[in-house]
């Protein structure tokens, strides 16, 4: 099968976030991200217009002298909002012209390839849930996001369910992110302790609802675990994330995948 499908396991990632987009050649089956990674700040206004120019440069700049099985590569991108079928239903912290757009269309036009496009968190989760932290965890897996908004990953078994959407849960009467997001933190200028409360009356509602195996923190804060982490009382394991910044590019590929495999019938 590798011979007569020269980009079998080749693929490019790239994620989307509200500050920055980065980009990475990815081996799937190699199971690695290959060199350097190429980073950008996000336009603003992030519009898809914009938005796109920036995936093209980085996906010419992630190419340019690279083996030549990299200039056909399927491209899977993050996006930080609702998609189905290739169309964005939601744009919470993204350009309002994003909401209903075909972005796979409007991606493949202007890299002319094909490009297949997942949300952020679902990328990252389904990353962090076969390769990272949840591997090997069968059962219920929440991989939960802190950043600008809250994104969540509801996997099963290694399957993802996609757009649970579960950082707009509402909790005594608030949007969940609006209260318990990393940058709701740094808004209210909250300590560690007065964040943890936040974030326990989150999990625990989760939990309840779910009654998952493993939870999975990810996002930049991950890295901070031991300011909140020893202040939460759960009854699931909660963990954070281990793939790092490489988790939204690894699933956007593992997404280019799915997608080709749709597409052609071959891995
Ligand atoms: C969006 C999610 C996204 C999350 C993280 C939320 O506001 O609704 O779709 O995954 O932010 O970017």
């Amino acid at each position: 099968m590798l011979t007569n499908n020269p980009t079998a396991g080749h693929y490019i990632g790239i994620d989307i976030g509200g500050t920055g987009i980065k980009g990475g050649l990815v081996n799937l089956e190699q199971g690695i991200v290959q060199g350097t990674l190429t980073h950008l700040p996000t336009p603003q206004p992030a519009t898809p217009e914009q938005v796109s120019e920036v995936v093209a440069h980085i996906t010419d700049e992630l190419t340019a002298g690279t083996n030549p099985v990299n200039h056909f590569a399927p491209v899977g991108v993050t996006y930080p909002g609702i998609v189905r079928h290739g169309i964005s239903r939601s744009a919470a912290n993204m350009d309002k012209a994003f909401i209903n757009l075909d972005i796979n269309t409007l991606f493949t036009e202007r890299l002319n390839r094909p490009v297949s496009v997942i949300n952020d968190a679902d990328a990252a989760g389904l990353a962090e849930a076969r390769c990272g932290a949840g591997k090997g965890t069968k059962g219920t897996v929440l991989v939960i996001t802190l950043g600008t908004g809250i994104g969540s990953a509801l996997i099963f078994d290694g399957q993802l369910v996609p757009n649970a959407e579960l950082g707009h849960l509402s909790i005594d009467g608030f949007d969940a992110e609006i209260k318990a997001s990393a940058v709701a933190r740094e808004r209210e200028g909250l300590t560690w302790k007065e964040y943890s409360a936040r974030l326990q009356r989150y999990f625990s509602e989760l939990e309840f609802i779910f009654s998952p195996e493993l939870i999975i923190i990810g996002g930049g804060i991950s890295q901070r675990t031991n300011e909140y982490l020893p202040h939460l009382n759960l009854r699931t394991p909660i963990v954070p994330a281990t793939l790092r910044n490489e988790a939204g590019i690894y699933g956007a590929a593992m997404q280019a995948a799915t997608a080709r495999t749709l597409l052609t019938g071959v891995a």
